[in-house]
């Protein structure tokens, strides 16, 4: 099979990309993995001493849970031992950042392809076990089309708050019940080694992809030799475009060259040629507040809703001025890829951003 080739090189050459740019817009807080556990063994003693791990059998518990399809597994014997994991603590009605973690991970699993379920497993546990019952996750990881080797779990409400706690993901005082401070709920980690980092979902799906399978796995996996004369030219970003690429990007594409390798649909539409299509004002609002909007049944957002799968489109709180860095951001990128050739006559037909047609322009395929 060609894939995997072709993925990993495409990895490395982002990745390349990314380091050099320095574009890291999210951190990865791979200080404080577990509280009040000792430092991390470092790859290379761990890759010898194997059974060094302070993080074994008797600190975390077996918990007993249930999956989509309503297997019963135990925590530490079916899911952790020996692997290496996401793990992350979803509820299904957050409308806030869980949409957008598990839109990010699905684009981290799709890049690390037939390796997810093989060698690198992907829990997302629900906090609301009341409600989230395996059915209620079994649709919802099929509204997000996960792939195989992704767990969805559910279990005690106890339980899974004391998993929480000893992966770290547990602030007392915030964390109670639902949140809506989420961003680090999403932890990786390989249990054999004992090195486990938080990570943001904010992150690029390259950096958590190469984490995964490259970090975790002690560099085992021969790298890529890839050259780099062909890597394309490097632009700073915009602070517009480093909030698309951080808040957005993981459930919308821009152009049909964008997210290239990670080769899917977009979990909402394509926004190439949506500041032409929408009113400005409309268009402002919907990206702060797209509950509100949703509740109030706008006949636009209504309709979106209905055809992007019901998944609702995340309120991320963000401010007037990035908002408004955003819009600007997708104008300059609709502009480019569609340039107005002539000029708009009143009565013009709609630009259709859902088809945009864009002419492959290599120096951009981040
Ligand atoms: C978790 C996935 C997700 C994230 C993250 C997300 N969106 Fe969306 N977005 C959607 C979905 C799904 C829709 C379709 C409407 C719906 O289902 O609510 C949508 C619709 C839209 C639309 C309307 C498109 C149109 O045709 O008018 C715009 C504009 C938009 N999103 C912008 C953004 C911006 C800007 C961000 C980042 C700040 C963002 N979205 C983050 C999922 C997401």
């Amino acid at each position: 099979m060609k894939l995997p080739t072709a993925r990993a090189q495409a990895l490395g050459m982002h990745l390349v990309l990314i380091l050099v740019t320095g574009l890291l817009a999210s951190r990865l807080l791979v200080a404080n993995p577990v509280p009040s556990t000792p430092a991390p063994v470092s790859p290379a003693s761990a890759a010898v001493a194997e059974p060094a791990t302070p993080w074994g059998g008797d600190y975390f518990p077996n918990t007993l849970l249930t999956d989509q399809d309503g297997r019963q597994v135990h925590f530490f014997d079916d899911l952790i031992k020996g692997k290496v994991v996401v793990i992350n603590f979803i509820f299904t009605s957050c409308s806030d950042s869980c949409p957008l973690e598990t839109a990010r991970l699905r684009q981290v699993q799709k890049l690390l392809g037939d390796r997810v379920g093989k060698d690198i497993f992907f829990y997302s546990i629900s906090i609301d076990p009341l409600s989230d019952t395996p059915a209620v996750l079994k649709a919802y990881a099929q509204r997000f089309q996960v792939g195989p080797g992704w767990q969805f779990l559910t279990g005690e409400f106890a339980d899974v708050t004391e998993l929480r706690q000893k992966l770290g993901l547990f602030i007392e005082g915030v964390d109670n019940g639902r949140t809506k401070d989420h961003n680090l709920s999403l932890i990786v980690g390989n249990q054999q080694t004992g090195r486990w980092m938080k990570a943001s979902p904010f992150e690029n799906p390259w950096i958590l992809a190469d984490q995964l399978a490259n970090t975790l796995h002690n560099w085992k996996q021969p790298s890529v030799g890839e050259s780099y004369a062909n890597a394309p030219e490097i632009r700073p970003p915009s602070n517009g475009e480093e909030l698309f690429r951080t808040r957005c990007a993981s459930c919308h594409s821009l152009g049909p060259m964008d997210g290239q390798g990670i080769g899917m649909r977009s979990i909402g539409p394509d926004l190439v040629g949506v500041t032409r299509q929408r009113d400005p004002a409309w268009l402002n609002r919907w990206i702060r507040e797209p509950d509100r909007m949703l509740a109030e049944k706008d006949p636009i957002a209504t309709a979106l809703f209905e055809r992007f799968d019901k998944i609702p489109m995340p309120n991320l709180r963000l401010d007037e001025r990035s908002v408004q860095s955003i819009i600007e951001f997708l104008q300059a990128e609709t502009d480019r890829q569609q340039p107005l050739l002539t000029p708009l006559t009143v009565g013009a037909e709609e630009p259709q951003h859902q088809q945009a047609i864009a002419v492959p322009d290599k120096a951009r395929v981040q």
